[in-house]
């Protein structure tokens, strides 16, 4: 709890000082430092141009309507705390992410100052509507894409919680109206009547769930002697689809076959901090080339990445393994998600990795 209120005081003091110099241009040694974070942290998804749609349906973070809604704060917010159960990770290092607070200042600062909009004044009162149009019209207008229960499937998570932690109702409100510039979300302007258009964003409202993630005890990483699985076990034996990705069942027979093989999560390390399958090392799709085998003792273990996305970052990290000779290596054709929804166990909470 302190420390959640340590971040929400640092945010503060933070936004107050950037607060004063918004205006004022980035120092060249900002924009460098910026824009080589966001080729190595975000580009995989939200695309090197910022349109996104790279990977994992990454929303636009070039789009006129976004940046300038989105106050400074609330962007810092997602990059630093992300999207809890979604390809959004938190960035922060309080959270197991690789940056510290000021970066992800620098980066939500440059990310405002390429896109060059002009920041809208949406003002902060609550909308009231009628929730019970609101979700018949959710229903019509915009399950097919946010998802029944604004999950998100191939838009952003709507109901989520840290999302609706920092949106302010009139935020919502405008991406309803105007859309986002250059994506599959169309403004709403024509479609809807003002009085709609505040049913559904109070009903969006009504599915806040309160947010409630604290920072965790950070576990330790597993070792180089941790990293094989079953090193006593023979090879596991893969149809891989694409000479690449392994299907799920395929990889849990091999876990239950105790099959010798080293398992990779490649998505933000704040996210194996979260939750992993068991046995899993970190090794992040922003690892360099030089890194991305360290702590590995042969080229012949067979060697299996995942992902949330549910194949971009593991393609990364698998790209870099054979480049360097590592042939023996699969991706989880469905991804991390596809593991927990087929019930297969995870570590999450209090991590204790397997034994040997
Ligand atoms: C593995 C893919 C992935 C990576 C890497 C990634 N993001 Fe995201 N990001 C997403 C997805 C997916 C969403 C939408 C999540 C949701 O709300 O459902 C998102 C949402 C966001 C949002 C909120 C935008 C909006 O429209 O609400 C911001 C801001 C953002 N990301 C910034 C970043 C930055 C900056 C980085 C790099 C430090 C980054 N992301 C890295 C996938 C990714
Ligand atoms: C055809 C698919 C589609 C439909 C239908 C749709 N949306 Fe969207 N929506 C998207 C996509 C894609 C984005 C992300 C765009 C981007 O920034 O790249 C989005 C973004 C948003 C956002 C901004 C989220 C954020 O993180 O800033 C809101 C709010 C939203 N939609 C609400 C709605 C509502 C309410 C409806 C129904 C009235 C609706 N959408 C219908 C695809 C859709």
């Amino acid at each position: 709890m302190i420390r959640i209120l340590t971040c929400i005081l640092l945010f503060f003091t933070f936004h107050f000082a950037l607060g004063q110099i918004r205006n004022a241009p980035l120092t060249k040694s900002d924009i460098e430092s910026a824009t080589r974070n966001y080729q190595k942290y975000c580009a995989l998804c939200h695309g090197k141009n910022r349109k996104g749609n790279a990977a994992d349906y990454a929303p636009s973070l070039s789009s006129n309507s976004l940046m300038s809604t989105m106050t400074l704060n609330f962007l810092a917010s997602s990059i630093a705390f992300g999207r809890p159960n979604t390809a959004m990770a938190a960035y922060i290092k309080d959270y197991g992410g690789p940056l510290d607070m000021k970066e992800i200042f620098t980066l939500a600062s440059w990310l405002k100052y390429e896109s060059d909009a002009e920041t809208i004044d949406l003002g902060d009162g609550p909308i009231a509507g009628d929730l019970w149009n609101g979700a018949n019209l959710y229903a019509q207008e915009c399950i097919k894409c946010h998802g029944k229960k604004g999950e998100g499937i191939t838009a952003p998570a709507l109901s989520n919680a840290a999302f609706l932690a920092f949106a302010t109702d009139e935020y919502i409100k405008y991406a309803i109206v105007n859309g986002r510039d250059d994506t599959k979300m169309i403004g709403f302007k024509e479609i809807l009547t003002e009085k709609e258009t505040n049913d559904i964003t109070a009903y969006i409202r009504s599915l806040a769930g309160g947010w409630s993630k604290e920072p965790k005890k950070l576990a330790p990483y597993p070792t180089p002697k941790q990293y094989v699985l079953n090193p006593q076990g023979k090879d596991p034996n893969f149809n891989l689809i694409e000479g690449r990705y392994a299907p799920i069942k395929e990889v849990m027979e091999a876990i239950k076959n105790k099959d010798k093989m080293i398992l990779l999560d490649t998505r933000t390390t704040s996210e194996w901090h979260n939750a992993h399958i068991p046995g899993a090392v970190p090794i992040p799709y922003y690892v360099t080339e030089k890194d991305v085998d360290k702590g590995l003792t042969d080229k012949d273990t067979w060697i299996i990445a995942y992902c949330a996305c549910p194949h971009a970052a593991s393609d990364t990290v698998i790209d870099m393994l054979r480049k360097k000779g590592y042939k023996n290596t699969a991706v989880i054709n469905e991804g991390f998600f596809g593991w927990i929804n087929a019930g297969y166990p995870i570590n999450a909470g209090e991590i204790k990795e397997i034994e040997n």
